[in-house]
């Protein structure tokens, strides 16, 4: 793929007035949430539920790619048509976890450095061979005491740069994911800072590396209080907070910003996606780039609680999954709103 077609296909992932969808969890984190719903953890049931999810009717209104995973993107439907296929046909852009997982960070607590870098060429050389267009990369950054630290930071934003020129050099356009965890009791004030500094070191790192920002897509968290913060932010407030920081770090070369959800509730995901996109739309706002989604537990949490591996669930579940892309498609509009939840 030449810079050209780069850009032209991270334009088409962000610029289409869609969004993303990620399922591209690790089969330990897809067991993990198949075990919390009685599901068995094997690799037939992950199969099938990535079928259902590939196969639910009229998802292309609102999805322009799908990130798959190692095992997903090698696996077919029961009638032996490959997932990338089935997404393909249908204008949903295939794209690949690349990623090997966050480990624990030598010397450092509590913190996580993504590993994946070796072998990462051949990888991906591999995964364009089989159709994938673009790639993800998940960094992860734990705010506490003391933490992070420096050192964390910059490994990751380093590793990130990397894998994002690997992947520039392999004509996918690299999905670049610095995830500050919203897990603890901080404040919102705290994931604005910690999100501030680590945006700053990915930006940096990424010029370093000579990485085309035109050809890149950032997958930030949004700027919000810890889980079990006692004070909860308004859904505007955390809209106004959320892209005050990004106009303040993001270059407005970057093709587009896709919100990871990161464990917020669906509709509580909707709501906030909707509030940056009504304030994107005021005319005093010039945001430089699209805000769309790549939700992962926002699209799929409330489908899987309906699907609970039973056959005669799949058609409801896939209701599910299809009204969640639909509502977060209309937040890229503005017109998201809690009356959706009723209907
Ligand atoms: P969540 O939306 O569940 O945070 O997942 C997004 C993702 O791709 C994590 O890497």
């Amino acid at each position: 793929m030449t810079t050209p077609e780069l850009i032209e296909t991270a334009r088409q992932l962000v610029g289409a007035g869609k969004g993303l969808l990620a399922m591209d969890e690790s089969n330990p984190t897809c067991n993990k949430r198949f075990a919390a719903h009685g599901i068995a953890q094997t690799e037939e049931a992950r199969r099938t539920w990535r079928e259902i999810i590939v196969t639910t009717p009229g998802l292309a209104g609102s999805i322009s790619g799908a990130i798959l995973y190692d095992e997903t993107i090698r696996q077919q439907t029961k009638d032996g048509t490959s997932f990338v296929k089935i997404l393909t046909e249908v204008g949903i852009v295939p794209g690949i976890k690349v990623d090997t997982g966050a480990k624990d960070l030598a010397g450092r607590p509590g913190e996580k450095i993504t590993e994946g870098l070796d072998g990462l060429r051949d990888r991906l050389k591999e995964y364009a061979g089989m159709g994938a267009r673009f790639a993800k990369w998940r960094a992860v950054i734990t705010p506490g005491d003391g933490m992070p630290s420096r050192g964390c930071i910059e490994a990751n934003a380093q590793a990130l740069a990397r894998y994002a020129a690997l992947c520039q050099e392999a004509g996918l356009v690299p999905i670049v994911e610095p995830e500050v965890l919203m897990a603890g009791g901080h404040t919102l004030e705290r994931s604005h800072e910690v999100t501030e500094e680590t945006l700053h070191s990915v930006f940096n790192h990424l010029f370093i590396q000579g990485v085309i920002l035109e050809g890149v897509i950032l997958k930030p968290n949004m700027v919000l209080p810890g889980l079990s913060s006692p004070k909860q932010e308004s859904v505007d407030e955390v809209a106004a907070a959320t892209v005050e920081l990004l106009l303040r770090t993001v270059p407005a070369a970057v093709a587009g910003i896709a919100f990871l959800s990161g464990g917020q509730s669906a509709e509580l995901a909707s709501a906030r996606l909707n509030a940056m996109n009504v304030l994107a739309r005021s005319p005093a706002s010039h945001l430089p780039w699209p805000l769309v989604f790549s939700f992962a537990r926002a699209i799929q949490q409330p489908a899987l609680e309906i699907w609970q591996g039973k056959q005669d669930h799949v058609a409801a579940a896939q209701d599910a999954l299809r009204h969640r892309a639909h509502s977060n498609h209309a937040a890229l509009q503005g017109k998201y709103s809690e009356a959706m939840e009723r209907t």
